[in-house]
């Protein structure tokens, strides 16, 4: 660990969480070097949704190696590119019936996060760009001034502009449709707030504490876009490529993005990717208008595109999520009721889940202590208040109830009641039962 204290930036934060020095993983593990085992419900923060080394995107990856196939090509032409525009298009776009130009930036979240804010503005000629609270979308300067949290925000060094922040849905409490402000202010010309180019958001925001939005938020939202003719971009980069349920997260709403962006998950096999999806007729870019070295990853173009054969040619992935995400909403609705005593809450959709434990002091012993178990999880949310599941999608029911375990016992821990640890009874079975707790016996 020395050369770690040594050289490296005082910037690192996961490593802080979990002091070990990890060589090996597969599937939803990972190793350290003293040979630990670790249950992985972090997954790259959300990068790894087919788990580590996945088999299958391996052997492509090694024959494309072997082939000597192109590993940068600026923004050439490859094969590998038209392999997986093709398949995108195929699997994913058509079927939905959406239509929009893949554009490939830099290969981090916050670059296509900043090509889209930049295409918006430059479309319609305004700056002003509404986020919302809780909301985050990256940390170079763009896409930090979208970004709410004022830990990341203070770094900055100069004024976040361009942006004015509204209340995510239920931020002013479960009755209010924080859409109906958004009109408002909007129709307002003197609200004070500039007629923006285009509205960013989450559908359910990840690093923000796994705030849902409701499809009704969601439709209202898109629906005050176009009366005021401003354009909707949803960032899915954590919230997409299935992690809330489909392939997408907005697709159950119904509403179609003017700007969607991709990464995280996008590559299939960790590996760094990014991309957004434009509305044709909004595709005004100049040539390199938008530059970078690394525009488009061609191992990720080939670990993406088995990804999407591998995946998404039929609704069984997907119905898998739902299935495994019940589960978790399941535990995590008894772990409130067993231990919450009426201030714990769960949140979430799909398999992008959390428990809210109001206090973030709460919420980093339980995820320390379930460290010390053998399960990796992090925190989220304003005051890192929320635990946060994001374990691999392709988890085995096995190891998700391994993992639910692990955490369980963490909690029960946390809130002194150490008594209580986890039946190991078949949660996946339809009388699932609702009191898993029993004594230990002493
Ligand atoms: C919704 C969302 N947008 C943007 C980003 C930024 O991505 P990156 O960290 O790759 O820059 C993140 C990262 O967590 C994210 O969750």
């Amino acid at each position: 660990m020395k050369i770690f204290e040594e050289i490296e930036s005082e910037v690192q934060s996961y490593a802080r969480s979990f002091p070990r020095v990890f060589h090996r993983a597969k599937g939803e593990f990972l190793y350290d070097e003293d040979g630990n085992e670790y249950i992985d419900f972090l997954a790259g923060a959300g990068t790894l949704n087919y788990g580590h080394n996945n088999p299958v995107f391996k052997e492509k990856l090694l024959e494309y190696i072997h082939s000597d196939g192109i590993t940068h090509g600026l923004d050439l032409h490859t094969r590998a590119k038209g392999e997986f525009l093709e398949a995108f298009n195929e699997i994913i776009l058509k079927p939905r019936k959406l239509e929009y130009m893949m554009q490939f930036t830099g290969p981090t979240g916050t670059n296509a996060v900043e090509a889209a804010l930049k295409l918006a503005r430059n479309v319609t000629g305004r700056e002003n760009v509404i986020s919302f609270t809780n909301g985050f979308h990256g940390v170079s300067l763009g896409s930090l001034a979208t970004t709410g949290n004022s830990h990341h925000r203070g770094a900055a060094g100069v004024s976040l502009s361009g942006s004015s922040r509204m209340p995510f849905d239920g931020y002013l409490g479960e009755d209010v449709d924080t859409t109906a402000y958004l009109d408002k202010v909007l129709s307002d010309s003197s609200s004070g707030v500039d007629l923006p180019a285009a509205v960013i958001a989450e559908t359910v925001q990840g690093e923000g504490g796994i705030n849902a939005a409701s499809f009704d938020w969601l439709r209202n939202l898109e629906a005050v876009c176009r009366k005021h003719d401003v354009l909707l971009i949803v960032d899915d980069i954590q919230a997409g490529c299935g992690r809330s349920g489909t392939f997408f997260s907005f697709e159950e709403a119904g509403i179609s993005p003017d700007i969607v962006t991709l990464s995280k998950s996008l590559g299939g096999y960790g590996l760094p990717f990014a991309v957004v999806l434009i509305r044709p007729d909004l595709d005004q870019w100049k040539p390199g208008e938008h530059n970078g070295t690394f525009r488009g990853n061609n191992f990720a173009f080939v670990t993406a595109t088995a990804a999407l054969n591998e995946y998404w040619t039929n609704d069984e992935f997907a119905k898998n999520i739902r299935k495994k995400g019940d589960y978790i909403a399941k535990r995590l609705d008894q772990f409130v009721e067993k231990y919450g005593e009426g201030n714990f809450n769960t949140c979430g959709r799909g398999m992008f889940r959390g428990i809210n434990c109001v206090n973030g002091d709460i919420a980093g012993k339980i995820t320390h202590s379930a460290f010390g178990k053998g399960l990796i999880i992090e925190t989220s949310g304003a005051d890192d208040q929320v635990v946060k599941i994001l374990c691999p999608l392709v988890i085995s029911e096995e190891n998700l109830k391994r993992g639910m375990d692990i955490l369980e016992q963490a909690i029960a821990e946390v809130c002194d009641k150490e008594d209580f640890i986890p039946e190991t009874v078949d949660y996946f079975e339809d009388d699932y039962q609702t009191d898993v707790g029993v004594k230990q016996a002493s």
